[in-house]
């Protein structure tokens, strides 16, 4: 069958011949691979930096996927992180108990672009933390895919404020239609004499520039889904620790991406200021078997059109172009292998 490859860690895929999967299992199928999502989590797959790489080479990238089943039946299904046969493939070997039977009607190539990203925060938050109606949610790096969809999770599920915080103050704009009732810009923002960089996330060593755009939401602020980490996340940090106007109020900060880097320097005063949590949304910080429970709601949330998500279909003949375009895209690639 044709697949997409890796064959060196440094190299992006391309379209060739691979050996055609097998099902083994007694949960297992194969299926006809419609849609697979060009997702991070699946370019660290492929140059092997994820945590959870074996570096086992060749591999077909893809970690989850729409595919039709031999009842004609459109599936979704997420693959085994260790997986070296992933979904960017004509067709791919499934274990049942790991997909969802789809609703009629339903158009793949939104559920696959739509699913991980969404996933992100809506396990996070139903899965991570006890999250009540109500509770004031602040979004870092909300302009992304799954910042984007996070928005439009917290509100799904309740959230009071819904704060959008993110470096383009264009892209942020747009996001109160999604739903966020403020937004926040990180970084210097223009003015001569700046010499951190747009990309830092950084205003100076005190967070002052971010302090000084604080509204006044951020005091009452309960959960922090943050998908930056690194010097943006220390910077609001600290800046909405010194903004709080209860001490004694929690705040649970939630790590579920790292695009700004994979260390913050968090100061020791600020965990001692506040009542603050610092917890992990990801595979290994939350069992399997919870996550797959949570797939069927939000596969059908999905399916009924409650979130929106901007999708670009690529044949499988051109994943090595969609490999240069995702580095540099706002759209969420998705592969379709038997389109
Ligand atoms: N743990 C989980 O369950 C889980 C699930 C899904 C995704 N994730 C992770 O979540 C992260 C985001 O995923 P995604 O799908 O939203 O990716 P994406 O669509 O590529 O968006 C990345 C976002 O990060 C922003 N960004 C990049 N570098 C930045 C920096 N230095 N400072 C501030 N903002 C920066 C970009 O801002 P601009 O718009 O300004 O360029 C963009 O909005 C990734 O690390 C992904 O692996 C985790």
């Amino acid at each position: 069958m044709k697949a997409a490859v890796v064959t060196s860690f440094g190299t992006a895929p391309r379209c060739a011949d691979f050996p055609d999967p097998v099902a083994a299992g007694r949960d297992e199928m194969v299926v006809s691979v419609i849609a697979a999502g060009l997702h991070p989590r699946v370019r660290s797959q492929a140059n092997g930096s994820h945590y959870t790489s074996t570096g086992v080479l060749p591999l077909v990238p893809g970690i989850d996927g729409v595919g039709r089943d031999a009842d004609g039946r459109l599936r979704y299904f997420v693959l085994p992180e260790d997986v070296t046969a992933g979904s960017m493939a004509e067709r791919a070997v499934i274990d049942a108990r790991r997909s969802v039977v789809l609703p009629s009607g339903t158009d793949p190539l939104m559920v696959a672009a739509a699913m991980n990203p969404a996933m992100s925060s809506w396990i996070a938050l139903r899965q991570r933390i006890q999250f009540t109606a109500g509770s004031n949610v602040l979004v870092l790096g909300a302009t992304g895919n799954a910042g984007r969809m996070a928005v439009q999770v917290a509100r799904l599920l309740g959230a009071g404020e819904v704060i959008a915080a993110a470096r383009d103050a264009g892209l942020l704009a747009g996001l109160a239609a999604l739903g966020a009732t403020s937004t926040l810009l990180l970084g210097p923002g223009p003015g001569p004499g700046s010499d951190s960089g747009p990309d830092s996330g950084d205003p100076g060593p005190d967070g002052s520039a971010v302090a000084g755009r604080l509204g006044p939401a951020a005091a009452g602020v309960d959960v922090v889904l943050d998908y930056l980490w690194g010097q943006p996340a220390a910077t609001l940090l600290t800046a909405l620790i010194r903004a709080r106007a209860d001490g004694g109020r929690p705040l649970t900060w939630i790590q579920i991406g790292s695009v700004a880097g994979p260390v913050a320097p968090v100061p020791s005063a600020a965990l001692r200021a506040a009542r603050l949590q610092v917890v992990g949304s990801g595979q290994g910080s939350v069992p399997a078997g919870a996550i797959l429970a949570e797939l069927p709601e939000l596969a059908r949330e999905i399916s009924k059109g409650t979130f929106g998500i901007d999708v670009r279909a690529v044949p499988l003949d051109d994943v090595g172009q969609a490999w240069a375009d995702s580095a540099r895209s706002r759209q969420r690639i998705v592969i379709t292998p038997a389109v």
